[in-house]
């Protein structure tokens, strides 16, 4: 399985450690993110991430930046994504579940790498249960085509 991630300047050092990790576990890492400490925006590692999973060029994203938030939101303008942030491993869990998200998103300066990387194996090793679910998912898509 391939996996885009990216990360602004303030996540480097959780984006190498969570990379290691999943590579030990065989996922192919393909890294859009900063590797420098300099100041940098995160809008544009959301966005190359998520344009590398609508375009199928990757299966998932996960995003890293100092909250999480700004870098999902930047991803969440890309048709076709559904990027979460989160902070504990249950609502990773179950936004796959559910909400069939493609790209996980959390925070370097909110959340301690073992925390990180409990939320990616239980978000990677969760599998969207459809039915109902899809339901919602096609009124989500709905809502971004309107907006056009
Ligand atoms: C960078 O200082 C910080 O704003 C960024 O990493 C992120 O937390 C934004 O949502």
């Amino acid at each position: 399985m391939k996996i885009a991630i990216g990360n602004d300047h303030v996540a480097v050092d959780m984006k190498n450690e969570i990379k290691a990790h999943l590579e030990s576990k065989g996922y192919e890492i393909i890294n859009f993110g900063t590797d420098s400490n300099e100041r940098c925006d995160y809008p544009t590692y959301g966005r190359q991430v998520a344009d590398a999973v609508v375009s199928k060029a990757v299966d998932y994203g996960i995003l890293i930046c100092g909250t999480g938030v700004g870098i999902s939101l930047a991803a969440n303008k890309v048709e076709g994504i559904r990027a979460c942030v989160c902070s504990e491993p249950y609502s990773a869990k179950l936004s796959k579940e559910h909400n069939n998200t493609n790209i996980i998103a959390f925070g370097s300066r909110v959340i301690g790498i073992e925390t990180a990387k409990m939320i990616v194996d239980e978000w990677l090793n969760a599998e969207f249960e459809g039915g109902r679910h899809q339901n919602r998912i096609d009124m989500i898509s709905e809502i971004e085509k309107e907006g056009k």
